[in-house]
């Protein structure tokens, strides 16, 4: 159902545009009509009133949603498929082949094309979505943990020589699941108590294997052996709390759920950005670290400029701007006007449609 958003309403002119229809003349401050109810906006009239300092206006319009099986493909990829195919293959051979050491300068020369491609949007405005799941299922997912390691560790303003730590150690945090068996790891049904604590081993499988490998930086065996601990200590293997997990393992505790969660699987669909934000943060602190949390909100944008939302007030809308400050948070165009969510606590977006 299409949210009720055509309506008369008083526009700021920063967010008019040239498919809305003036419902009331524009009058200067010495009283002349500059522009007359009923004209249809255009560029060279939107430039005008902006000298003119006029800083409303009255329109009736619909803001143009975006069909929502296009809001996908709408949506800038993180990185190119050309770089992520490059990853995959380098983590394939490394994997299948056992030789960490000898691919770890390809590893890092990727983790470099990766940080100049996200350099590429505006830093916190990287909209941490999905992108595309079409190789086989751990490469895909181990690129994908780094990526999405790294654009958190940016957010959290880490220095370089972290941000390599965070992009390798989230690429091998799964390398201890090359000593496990295909059958439990594509298992459609239920693991048993047994699978289950096979499974298990792999963090510390992956922690020794890497820990054997002297070049590499011991952190990122640290990231393989921690990143399935909580700080609530319910984690595993070891049971370790928050301040005994490595800040860089958290990060990737994050980007790894993340990643599980909004990735189709043989047994589930894939779950929507929106759900999969709302489950992180209702594990922030017990599952997560409530910092990482944080800087992950900031960069997982559920929303996308045109997307419709329903508010917690009762109203729907569109997306009309994403805030740089704070993109979780956008202005909403609604039946009673823009509302920007940053300075409006109490509205809350509850869906997206
Ligand atoms: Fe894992």
């Amino acid at each position: 159902m299409s949210p009720e958003v055509t309506a008369i309403i008083e526009v700021p002119l920063k967010y008019a545009n040239e498919s809305m229809i003036l419902v009331r003349d524009i009058i200067n401050v010495n009283g002349s009509v500059l522009v007359t109810a009923g004209t249809v906006l255009r560029q060279e009239i939107l430039v005008s009133l902006r000298k003119h300092n006029i800083e409303t206006i009255w329109v009736n319009d619909t803001p143009k949603l975006k069909p929502l099986n296009q809001e996908i493909t709408e949506v800038p990829h993180l990185i190119s498929t050309a770089t992520r195919q490059k990853m995959i293959k380098i983590l394939q051979n490394s994997f299948q082949r056992g030789s960490i050491a000898v691919y770890l300068p390809y590893l890092r020369e990727a983790i470099d094309e990766v940080i100049r491609e996200l350099s590429l949007h505006d830093h916190l405005l990287i909209y941490l979505t999905d992108i595309r799941k079409k190789s086989d299922y751990l490469y895909g997912h181990c690129v994908d943990v780094g990526v999405y390691a790294i654009v958190i560790g940016l957010a959290m303003g880490l220095v370089k020589e972290d941000i390599y730590v965070l992009g390798l150690g989230g690429m091998l945090h799964d390398y201890g699941k090359t000593t496990i068996s295909d059958a439990i790891l594509e298992k459609r049904g239920s693991l048993t108590l047994d699978e289950f604590a096979k499974i298990k081993t792999h963090a510390s499988a992956g922690y020794n294997i890497l820990r054997a490998e002297t070049k590499v930086d011991s952190r990122i065996a640290l990231l393989a052996l921690q990143h399935h601990e909580r700080p609530d200590g319910r984690g595993y293997p070891w049971g370790s709390k928050m301040e005994e997990i490595h800040p860089l393992a958290r990060i990737v505790a994050v980007a790894d759920v993340y990643d599980a969660l909004t990735t189709e699987r043989v047994y589930r669909p894939a779950i929507a950005v929106y759900e999969a934000k709302r489950i992180i943060n209702e594990c922030s602190s017990t599952q997560f670290d409530p910092k990482v949390v944080a800087a992950f909100n900031k960069v997982a944008v559920p929303v996308y400029i045109g997307s419709s939302v329903k508010l917690n007030n009762g109203l729907a809308g569109a997306v009309l701007r994403i805030n740089s400050a704070d993109p979780s948070r956008p202005v909403v165009w609604t039946r009673n006007g823009a509302i920007n969510l940053l300075n409006n606590n109490d509205v809350d977006i509850i869906a997206v449609i």
